[in-house]
């Protein structure tokens, strides 16, 4: 028993003096000053919570056809991960996800003439789901704005 009781008050005296070296040591100051991490830590706190609605709709909706990979398929479904027609114009991207598209198309090379119906109704999705696409699928380029898309028009969706 008195072997228990003396480990016990050493235990306690040790847990004492870490708490107390501890506490001094981290100001106030530098607790503010702890940065958010993860994959979007970079990213406006707006971008950053509307990542769970765009990887939603991603998975749901886009991933049928240009994979979970964003690879798409070659010459009928044109890749969203490191492409240069959707990284030379993130605003057409939105407009396309919530307009569709129904061009003669080159990405990466490979000619695309499908055509894409509306993915999405609204603009928060729009941008949710691009910005997603932005940081996520081996890319990491930036992110798009609801007023940058301000302009876009929503066309009448086909009956
Ligand atoms: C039924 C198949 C299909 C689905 C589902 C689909 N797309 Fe597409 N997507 C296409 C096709 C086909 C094209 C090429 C359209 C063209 O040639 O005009 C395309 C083109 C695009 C483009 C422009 C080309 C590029 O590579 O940048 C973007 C951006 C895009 N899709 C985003 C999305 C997003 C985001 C979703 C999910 C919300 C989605 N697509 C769902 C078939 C699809």
């Amino acid at each position: 028993m008195r072997k228990i009781s003396l480990i016990l008050i050493s235990l306690f005296a040790i847990t004492l003096f870490m708490t107390s070296c501890g506490g001094g040591s981290q100001s106030a100051g530098e607790q503010t000053a702890v940065k958010a991490t993860g994959p979007y830590a970079d990213l406006p706190a707006d971008v950053q919570a509307m990542m769970p609605r765009g990887e939603e709709i991603f998975k749901t909706k886009c991933v049928v056809c240009h994979q979970a990979t964003g690879l798409g398929i070659e010459n009928v479904f044109p890749p969203l991960s490191k492409a240069d027609y959707l990284l030379a114009d993130k605003v057409r991207a939105v407009a396309q996800t919530l307009n569709g598209s129904k061009l003669d198309m080159t990405v990466n090379g490979k000619v695309y003439t499908q055509e894409m119906v509306p993915q999405v109704d609204t603009k928060e999705d729009a941008v949710a789901v691009i910005n997603y696409v932005l940081n996520n699928l081996g890319n990491k380029d930036g992110f798009v704005t609801l007023a940058e898309v301000q302009g876009v028009e929503i066309k009448p969706r086909k009956k």
